[in-house]
Order: structure tokens, then sequence, then C-alpha cells
């Protein structure tokens, strides 16, 4: 009894998670694919890697986590998020777990409250679990209000999380972390200017490499938003996948370590649309000069002002890796996005092997002997996360100059 599902859904298994989701069936577009936002609550199977790896980073966080923990999901739609989160994570965690969850729509939040009964979340006993039916901003200022020292914030709206991000920013408590999840893809990779520049603030169009400045748009608006209040964000973690960009952030207090971080994470990116070859500067730069591209001569644009440091912390990523061993429910699509993402440079921008070798009008040259040539001159290459022909890399230009080209590695 405690499994049936009200009508119109079906009991859904996702993670070590039993629940209650809509009938695909019954909310198709006229193309026979399943349209997650036609239903009456919303889910999507698709979303599966943003769910588990937000399971494996929290799970490897916990572990050195003090005696509690308090983790809010504002936008729960079925309460997947937060019920994997109890089952995958909390249980047995030996930490004492809140479970805040909300949404916006009355039928979520009592289809949420259903899930956690048939899930059996509602009976493990070191989490207790609040439920409200609250707009997301509403729900992190009252909670902050009511002196609940949140320590992980999930943002998952459909569309842009522009509007929640200072709300998170101000409601998480100090070295606590938001993920924050971006579905608004096509503003952010630059498609259309004018929304990129008045939801996020940067100016730029869409480049050969727009899937990473996705990623590096995002983390510059949430810095800045976060600089405001005196606070400053270190990203533990950043991906753009399918129709998403997804970062987790950590959230420190800090005025000075704030300006700090505005000064040497917040740049410009200059980009050659001919060959693909970016590189970042820092925003104190003031003469509008022409750029030439360093490695093919054709004129660059800029893309400003963007997060030019890391995307991803090495010791996160590792121990995320290390914990996602543990986790064999996980997708095998999510153990190979970290085992990518431990594995790539962020440091500096993608460079893309199709436009380079076009500009120079070449074949393409495999990426993996590019990397070996790279590396055989003593600095570091990887394949990219966001594209198929892309390489980051530390070398400088006439090193990479010399590895597209049929020249072969240091020592030929
Ligand atoms: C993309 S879904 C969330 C999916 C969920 N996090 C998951 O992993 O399955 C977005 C949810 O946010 C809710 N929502 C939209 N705007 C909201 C707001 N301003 N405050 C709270 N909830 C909101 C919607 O009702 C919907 O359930």
């Amino acid at each position: 009894m405690r499994e049936s599902c009200p009508d119109g859904f079906n009991l859904v298994i996702e993670g070590l998670a039993r629940f209650c989701a809509p009938d695909e069936n019954l909310y198709r577009r006229p193309d026979g694919t399943y349209e997650p936002s036609l239903a009456p609550v919303f889910y999507n199977p698709e979303m599966v890697e943003n769910r588990d790896i937000t399971m494996s980073l929290l799970k490897a966080i916990l572990i050195s986590w003090g005696k509690e923990f308090n983790f809010l999901d504002p936008m729960a739609a079925t309460g997947v998020r937060g019920i994997r989160f109890a089952l995958e994570v909390a249980n047995q965690s030996g930490k004492d777990v809140n479970l805040f969850m909300g949404d916006i729509s009355p039928i979520a939040v009592e289809l949420m409250k259903h899930n956690l009964r048939v899930s059996g979340v509602d009976s493990i006993h070191n989490i207790s679990i609040q439920v409200n039916h609250m707009e997301a901003n509403e729900q992190m200022y009252h909670l902050r209000r009511s002196g609940v020292a949140l320590n992980y914030i999930d943002i998952d709206p459909f569309g842009t999380p522009a509007p929640y991000i200072h709300a998170a920013l101000q409601s998480v408590n100090n070295g606590g972390i938001v993920g924050i999840t971006a579905t608004d893809i096509a503003v952010l990779e630059g498609k259309y200017p004018n929304t990129l520049f008045r939801r996020y603030g940067v100016r730029g169009v869409k480049s050969l490499i727009s899937k990473e400045v996705a990623i590096r748009v995002l983390l510059s608006f949430v810095l800045r938003a976060a600089a405001i209040y005196d606070r400053y964000v270190d990203p533990l973690l950043s991906y753009h996948i399918k129709h998403y960009v997804r970062v987790f952030v950590k959230v420190f207090d800090g005025a000075l370590k704030s300006s700090i971080y505005l000064d040497k994470c917040i740049g410009k990116m200059w980009h050659c649309p001919n060959c693909s070859f970016s590189y970042f500067e820092k925003l104190d730069y003031t003469s509008q000069k022409e750029m030439k591209c360093p490695l093919c001569g054709g004129d660059m644009t800029i893309i400003s002002p963007l997060w030019i440091c890391d995307l991803v912390d090495a010791k996160y990523v590792k121990e995320t890796l290390n914990i996602v061993e543990k986790m064999p429910w996980l997708a095998k699509s999510s153990l190979n996005l970290i085992t990518m993402l431990s594995n790539t440079i962020t440091s500096a921008p993608v460079i893309r092997m199709t436009y380079l070798a076009r500009r120079f009008k070449m074949s393409t040259p495999p990426r993996n002997r590019v990397i070996e040539c790279i590396k055989s001159y003593g600095y570091e290459a990887t394949l990219n996360m966001c594209y198929n022909d892309g390489i980051n890399t530390n070398a400088p230009t006439d090193i990479v100059t010399i590895c597209i080209s049929k020249r072969g590695s240091a020592s030929t």
C-alpha cells in the first residue's frame, strides 16, 4: 500500500529512490518525446547525471562534515533530489540531517510528501523533514531569518537560476555549498547577446567555445553577486552536459578575499572566431585595442566579464571520484563525467582542433597526438569535457602551433 501512486503517476526508480512520477505516456510532444514541463509535477529522467553527481559530491563532503547538516531543495518538484540525498548520503551517515524541501506548486508539495512516505525517508531515525509550500526565495529568506544554518542549497529551476542566486548566496552558511543548474543555455552561450547582458551582466556573442563560456558566464555572475554581500565563492565542480550547465560553489564570508577574487577571477576572454584560440586577460586592461589572434592572425572578439579561474577543485573532484566507486547504482554516464572532470585542466580556455585545422588548411590532427606532443614539451594537456575535438592546455601558443602541425613531439 505504501507504494501506490496517485492516478496519472507511476512508481519510478532512480538511484536508491522509489517514488511516484508523472506517467510519461500522458505528456508527450507531437513527435512522441516525453516533455516534463507538460506534466503537473516536473520530473526529467534525463537529468539523472545532475542528481547522481550531486549525491556523490555531497557524500564525499558529508564524511568530514560536523555533527549536523542542513539540506534545502526549495524547488523540489517530486522531491527526488531530497529523497535520494536522504537514502544515499544521509542515511547511516552518523550525522543529524535536516531535510528542507519546498515548491511553489501545491500539487508538487502534496506529491513530495507522498513520495517521502513511499520511499521510507519519513522513518529514517537521523533525518528530520520539513516540507513547505513556498516560493523559493521566500523559503530561503524564511529559513535564514529563523536561524537555520543551511549547509547545502540546490537551485534547479526551469530556465535561468539568476532570480534565485542572491537569496541562496545570502542564506547559505559560511563554508556551505550551493548547487546551481541553468537550462537557459542559448542565453549563457551568447546566442542572444542582449539577454545575456540583461540577465547575467556579460557582454559577448556566441563563440566557437560557447559551451565552456556558458559555465564561465554563470560563475562570473555568481561571484559578482556574492561580492555584494562581502562573500566569495570557490567552484568545486562545474560542467556543461546535454542542455544545461551545473556548478557547485562553496560560499565564504570575507570582504577582502571577495575583492581579491574579483580581481583574480573576473576578467576578459579574447576569442578568435576563425581558429577558436582564446585567452584570458585581467579586467584592469582599459585600452580598446584591436587584437590579432596569436595563433592564426585573425581579428579577435571579446567576452567580458567572465570567470577566468579554474572551473573545478581537483581535491573535491578526486574525493567525489573515490566515492563514486562505492555507489554502484549511479549511471555509467555520471561516472564517465566525473572521470572526465578529474582529468581536465580548466585554467585556460579550450582550443578546438577542427577550427584550428580548417584555419591552417590541414586535416584535423588526432587529439591524442596533439596532447602527447604538448606533454613532450613539459606542459599539461587534456581532453576537453565539452567538445570532442577540444583540448585544454597550459602550453604557450608556439608549442600549440608546433604540435598541431605534423612536426611532432619534442623528441622527434
Ligand atoms: C526543474 S523543476 C525541479 C526539478 C527537481 N529539482 C528535480 O531534480 O527533479 C523546477 C520546480 O521548481 C518549481 N518552481 C518554479 N518556480 C518556483 C519558485 N519561484 N519557487 C519555488 N518553486 C518554484 C516548479 O514548480 C518545479 O517543480
